[in-house]
């Protein structure tokens, strides 16, 4: 039989093929549920087994919950920054000094570059031992750096482990970590429908991601990294091109997006064609770096204090548009939020035609003073539609007048609502409001909650309009004759849907109540929230207080929930969604995980701990077949008391007589 230690290392193994077909490759060979069924298994097995845990196991891409303070570690190189440049004479400046420099040392041979885009994100050295990534430190003052490994370990595109027969036992590689654009969009569109304040900008959002203080939060804001340098000893190399293919070959992620050129010429070729071509990658760039190829010639050339004499920056003027404000239309999404969008007279940016820009919310267009005939100036940032910057205020007609935000929804005339500290207006008839209705709709079937494939927004749309779906119950109404009212829907189509409903009922409960829509309530706190109560009944009938018990959730998400459970039409919709088979509890566990060693034993978890977060620990105990109660009493029989434990439980518990247990004797009692 094999044992724990050989299936946590399977499992290991498994995943991170998979991860890294899909990170890379972007391909699947098992499914979603079927990948989070095997992590699971790991996360569940390396919490009872904490000394199994392997330093490259998928799990830590999830991160963990416990309390980073990085250390402060020096680098072995140190992090140069790069002279920045944005003029033809510029670059003509800096291969006239490198010729002059490298004649003056006795070497002739042409000068080659190797032109890279500069992406905009934080940089970062990866340390890699025996294959292992060991450690990950930030720029910090080039000299010194922040570690940050664990919230580095969270990349999925970083490998944790290499495989290769020709890796130096110690190097060193340089990257940069961004957050690519479209998670920046998605991440904001998930703040405003959870009613949050947004992100600024990528950049921004990256370099404050990668220094919170836990990495599961990291994991969620899904970095990514591209990495552009290796250092080390004896590497067996004499140009950065081979440096790169090599770091490639070691299955690192290095962007596609860069050229070997032989002069001058080339490398303004390359500039010219990713001035506008940069805008359609995943990450933010502001310019081309390049580098003197030839690793004995940058050797020759060397670095002042602030930066190395062998690469320079050329940074593209932000591109800046002038167009006129034409109108305002004002877009509803599911959750109600009314979002303003300002209609431009059609103008080039960045090799596109804009005809629209994002303008938020109320505050935003106050915050600009814009007003309509104004002259605009517009932008591409870090977001793929483009942002008014500003307003040309010398253009402005004498006649114009300041903007008056609407009152009244545009799509059902309902009036508008704006809550206290919240920066959107609402449109509050979330029942009839056409957009609502189909929004929630359309948040019910995607990948994250139902998962129904084969439907989209555009089927739903028609749906809609012939009445045949007006709410979510009534997809699980739909049959082939009612499909087949749709236009062009064939009787393949017609199968492919009503497989895929069927399917849906197999989803597992937390993706179901994240599918509900109930305001505020994101996948996050719909996994605590069905891990916590177990199953909608309890959820349903939960006090305020209880709620409040639950991890992520404060006063707003708890009465959200309570009057969602209220409202009669949300009850008969829930009655239509059970009978039609939906998961509304978790599922058991597999009969193979269970074990009843703390059968009938109640717990309170108190501080932090070494082996495990929270989260993992109670995970073990109710995998153990005990339960974790929130507040000490008279009758509960452990407090596990960690780091920093609350002095009122210890106090508590003492004055009761409760037994009070640390980490330790925890893992021995496991034990049986
Ligand atoms: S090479 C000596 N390559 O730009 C510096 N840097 O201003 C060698 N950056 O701190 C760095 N893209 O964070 C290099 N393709 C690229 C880059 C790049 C972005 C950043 C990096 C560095 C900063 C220097």
């Amino acid at each position: 039989m094999q044992s724990v230690q050989q299936r946590i290392q399977e499992l290991t193994d498994k995943l991170n093929y998979y991860n890294d077909l899909y990170y890379k490759k972007h391909q699947s060979e098992i499914s979603d549920y079927e990948f989070d069924q095997l992590l699971k298994e790991l996360e569940q097995l390396e919490a009872q087994y904490p000394a199994y845990k392997l330093p490259h196991s998928p799990t830590q891409r999830v991160g963990s919950d416990l309390d980073n303070d990085f250390p402060t570690v020096a680098h072995q190189y140190p992090m140069l920054s790069l002279t920045n440049t944005y003029t033809a004479e510029e670059i003509q400046d800096f291969e006239t000094r490198i010729q002059k420099l490298l004649a003056e040392n006795d070497v002739n041979e042409p000068v080659e570059y190797f032109c890279e885009l500069k992406f905009d994100g934080v940089s970062i050295s990866l340390i890699y031992e025996n294959g292992y990534l060991v450690q990950a430190i930030t720029r910090g003052d080039g000299t010194q750096g922040d570690d940050v490994t664990a919230n580095v370990k969270t990349i999925q595109s970083l490998p944790l482990k290499l495989i290769a027969n020709d890796l130096p036992a110690r190097f060193e590689v340089r990257g940069e970590i961004f957050m690519p654009v479209h998670i920046f969009e998605e991440l904001n569109k998930q703040l405003e429908e959870e009613g949050k304040e947004r992100y600024a900008n990528p950049r921004n959002t990256a370099s404050g991601s990668i220094k919170l203080k836990k990495s599961a939060e990291v994991a969620k804001r899904r970095l990514d990294c591209y990495v552009y340098a290796l250092l080390g000893e004896n590497l067996n190399i004499n140009t950065h091109s081979e440096a790169i293919h090599l770091l490639e070959k070691w299955n690192f992620q290095v962007s596609p997006t860069y050229r070997l050129c032989k002069n001058l010429e080339e490398v303004w070729q390359y500039i010219h064609f990713w001035e506008t071509a940069r805008h359609n990658l995943p990450v933010e760039t502001d310019g081309v770096v390049i580098k003197v190829n030839s690793l004995k010639q940058q050797t020759i050339l060397g670095a002042t204090a602030k930066s190395p004499r062998w690469a320079i920056a050329y940074k593209y003027k932000a591109e800046v548009a002038q167009t006129i404000l034409q109108g305002i239309t004002y877009q509803v999404g599911r959750t109600g939020a009314v979002t303003p969008v300002a209609e431009l007279q059609p103008v080039l940016l960045a090799g596109t035609i804009i005809k629209r820009a994002s303008l938020h919310n109320a505050n935003e267009i106050e915050r600009l003073g814009v007003r309509l005939g104004d002259v605009v100036l517009v932008e591409k940032g870090g977001e793929i539609i483009p942002k008014i910057t500003g307003v040309v205020l010398e253009k402005r007609s004498a006649e114009s007048q300041p903007i008056q935000y609407i009152t009244h929804c545009p799509e059902c005339n309902t009036p508008l609502i704006r809550k206290e500290g919240e920066a959107q207006h609402y449109c509050p008839n979330e029942k009839t409001c056409p957009p609502q209705v189909k929004g929630k709709i359309e948040h019910f079937i995607q990948r994250k909650a139902l998962n129904i494939e084969h439907l989209g927004g555009e089927t739903i749309e028609k749906l809609y309009d012939l009445n045949l779906v007006r709410n979510v119950a009534d997809l699980y109404d739909l049959t082939a004759d009612k499909l087949a009212l749709l236009p062009k829907f064939k009787a393949k189509s017609i199968q492919n849907v009503l497989q895929g409903i069927e399917n849906s009922k197999k989803v597992p409960f937390e993706q179901v109540l994240f599918g509900l829509g109930i305001r505020y309530v994101g996948a996050t706190t719909a996994q605590k929230l069905a891990k916590h109560f177990q199953n909608i009944d309890n959820l349903q009938q939960a006090s305020l207080e209880s709620l409040l018990q639950v991890e992520e959730v404060g006063e707003r998400i708890a009465q959200s929930i309570i009057n969602y459970f209220q409202d009669e039409d949300n009850k008969a919709l829930l009655q239509r969604l059970k009978a039609a088979g939906l998961q509304f509890a978790l599922a058991e566990q597999p009969f193979s995980l269970k074990n009843q060693t703390l059968s009938g034993k109640t717990f309170v978890i108190s501080g932090t701990f070494e082996t495990m977060s929270r989260e993992e620990l109670q995970n073990t105990i109710e995998k153990h077949g005990g339960k974790v109660l929130s507040s000490v009493s008279a009758k509960l029989h452990y407090l596990i008391a960690g780091k920093e434990a609350g002095p009122s439980k210890l106090e508590k518990a003492q004055r009761l007589g409760v037994r009070i247990i640390n980490e330790q004797a925890f893992l021995e009692m496991l034990k049986g």
